[in-house]
């Protein structure tokens, strides 16, 4: 297998989106942690690309939050694979990865809006959907919580709001 490295990013390329098209599609800007992240201010969002022989083959977002006016959360997504690189644990690599990278940037807890049978591989768990709202519509099924420092979503309840 070539040596795949990870680093963090500072700006969406083409690369980028071309990734997001060909694993997300068109149905992502429907989203409602998709427009969460189009409404918070652009230069505060950061994230982690993995490239392989030059090629970006996989990435995180994060954008930090509120929940009920309290700062210090992140809303982590999309996390994408490339379709040749997945089944390697890069998704769960760049997941630990970007819970470092929050933790450095002194985030308490993350939220996303996914698959719990693979999030919960990385230590994400159903949340409260009365403690913890999202602004829109969201599949409750899949709102997603890590505590990044323990015991800290107790501190966060009420609506998700974009920074
Ligand atoms: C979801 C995704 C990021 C996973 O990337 P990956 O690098 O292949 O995943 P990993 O290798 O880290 O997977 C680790 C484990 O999770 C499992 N897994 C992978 N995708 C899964 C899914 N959708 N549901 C449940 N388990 C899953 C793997 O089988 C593996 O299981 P194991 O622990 O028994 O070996 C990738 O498939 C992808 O980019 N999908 C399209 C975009 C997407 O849906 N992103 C998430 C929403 S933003």
């Amino acid at each position: 297998m070539s040596k795949i490295t990870i680093e963090p990013f500072s700006q969406i390329t083409r690369a980028l989106v071309d990734l997001f098209e060909e694993t997300l599609g068109p149905g992502r800007f429907a989203r409602t942690a998709y427009r969460l992240r189009e409404n918070g201010s652009s230069d505060k969002g950061f994230g982690l690309n993995a490239f392989c022989e030059g090629q970006l083959v996989g990435t995180i977002s994060m954008t930090p939050i509120a929940i009920g006016g309290n700062c210090g959360a992140c809303l982590i997504g999309p996390l994408v694979v490339s379709k040749e690189q997945r089944g390697q644990r890069l998704g769960l690599s760049l997941i630990e990865e970007g819970i470092l990278l929050a933790k450095e940037k002194k985030m308490k807890v993350a939220l996303l809006v996914g698959d719990a049978a693979y999030y919960e591989k990385a230590q994400f768990y159903h949340v409260d959907p009365h403690k913890i709202v999202m602004p829109g519509p969201v599949n409750l099924q899949r709102l997603l919580g890590r505590e990044i420092v323990k015991d800290a979503l107790q501190d966060f309840q009420g609506v998700v709001t974009a920074l």
